[in-house]
């Protein structure tokens, strides 16, 4: 396995920040994967897929090992459903697509989000009505602290709402190998998401194929996500915030255009998005950073901002969007 030293990260995250790592190195075997965690045991770590939900804010001093762990099999079928498991280096929307291809069930609203499958449990990726956790049987990994091989089922994840084990108690110390899906010989597509209904109601709900639904996500996706390729990105910046019924009411009733939605818990999930336009950030820059004009929970890169100007751009957004409203957003990108 070849180790690159003082190697530059900027095409290897989606925010295009210039920052450099002592140490780099791809791992396409779980031997070759083995022997780089061996042999760095002693160096502080970072596991890297796609690169798509980070924010680098300095120099890295250590290794980054970059999954190439390829592969998707086929491993088990029953009446309703098969069981598929996938490398943690396949492309996430590669998986999509080969679900589709097999009229396999259940991973059609998921379509076109960045990154690997390794990574679509740690933070429980999620998109238009379904969650990563809806359709994950189990994760097989390495646990950093034993060196030994772990599965877990999905109930062992622990997974919440952009939340999981991997990102809590497991935080930097498991690296997902693969990843096993459970996929339905039965598809029934979900198009309870507001936009996606809109998308599709020209079609008879019954007769709605999860190809379509896919088709109809990637409509919406490309009408207002900016494309990192272009400008440069992690998606959402933040998490919608929680917040309890009274004071969601309290809320609705100073800003009647204020949606919210009941979460199992029974608090209110109102959208970042909308405290952050009202705000008055939507469409403004700070320097090379912005909140992007279409999408105010998108903070892009229009070209040389540095992580620290990122980082500045969301400490400004947090504090209006707490004056304006009392709530306070959590970063959802991975800060490094
Ligand atoms: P990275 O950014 O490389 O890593 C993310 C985190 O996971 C890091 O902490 C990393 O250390 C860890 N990690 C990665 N791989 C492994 C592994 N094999 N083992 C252990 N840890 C690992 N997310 C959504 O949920 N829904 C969306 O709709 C969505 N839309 C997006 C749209 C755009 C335009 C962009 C740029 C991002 C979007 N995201 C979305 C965020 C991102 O696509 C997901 O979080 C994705 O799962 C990140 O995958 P990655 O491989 O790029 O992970
Ligand atoms: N909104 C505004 N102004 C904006 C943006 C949004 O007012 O500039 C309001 C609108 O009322 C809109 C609502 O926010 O109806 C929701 O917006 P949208 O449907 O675009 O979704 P979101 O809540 O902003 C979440 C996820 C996305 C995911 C979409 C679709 C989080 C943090 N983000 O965004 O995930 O693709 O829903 O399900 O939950 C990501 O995690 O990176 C990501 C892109």
């Amino acid at each position: 396995m070849e180790i690159k030293t003082d190697y530059s990260l900027k095409n290897l995250n989606t925010f295009g920040i210039e920052v450099r790592v002592k140490k780099y190195a791809e791992a396409d075997s779980l031997e070759s994967l083995s022997a780089c965690l061996s042999e760095f045991s002693q160096m502080p770590k970072l596991i890297l897929g796609g690169g798509s939900n980070i924010l680098f804010t300095k120099d890295f001093d250590g290794l980054i090992i970059r999954m190439r762990l390829k592969g998707i099999e086929l491993v088990h079928r029953d009446s309703s459903c098969v069981y598929v498991k996938a490398g943690a280096g396949e492309i996430w929307d590669d998986l999509v697509d080969y679900a589709l291809n097999n009229n396999f069930g259940g991973l059609e609203n998921l379509s076109l989000i960045p990154g690997t499958v390794g990574a679509s449990p740690i933070q429980n990726i999620g998109a238009y009505g379904v969650e990563v956790k809806d359709v994950l049987h189990e994760v097989e990994g390495i646990n950093l602290t034993t060196g030994k091989i772990e599965i877990y089922s999905n109930e062992a994840c622990r997974f919440g709402y952009r939340n999981s084990l991997f990102k809590q108690e497991l935080k930097n110390n498991f690296v997902v190998t693969s990843v096993t899906y459970r996929l339905s010989l039965e598809p029934k597509v979900n198009v309870s998401y507001e936009a996606l209904k809109k998308e599709l109601a020209a079609s008879a709900e019954g007769e709605i194929t999860i190809r379509e639904v896919s088709e109809a996500v990637k409509r919406v996706r490309r009408s207002k996500l900016p494309d990192p390729g272009v400008l440069g990105n992690a998606g959402s910046f933040f998490k919608n915030p929680e917040i309890d019924k009274e004071n969601f009411l309290e809320l609705k009733a100073k800003h009647q255009d204020l949606t919210g939605y009941e979460t199992p818990t029974g608090r209110i999930k109102i959208p970042a998005g909308y405290l952050i336009q009202k705000s008055g950030w939507k469409g403004r820059r700070l320097g090379n950073a912005g909140s992007y004009e279409k999408q105010a929970l998108i903070l892009v890169n229009y070209g040389g901002a540095t992580g620290s100007e990122v980082l500045q751009l969301s400490s400004a957004i947090k504090e209006s969007v707490y004056k304006e409203f009392g709530v306070h957003l959590e970063t959802e990108v991975n800060i490094i």
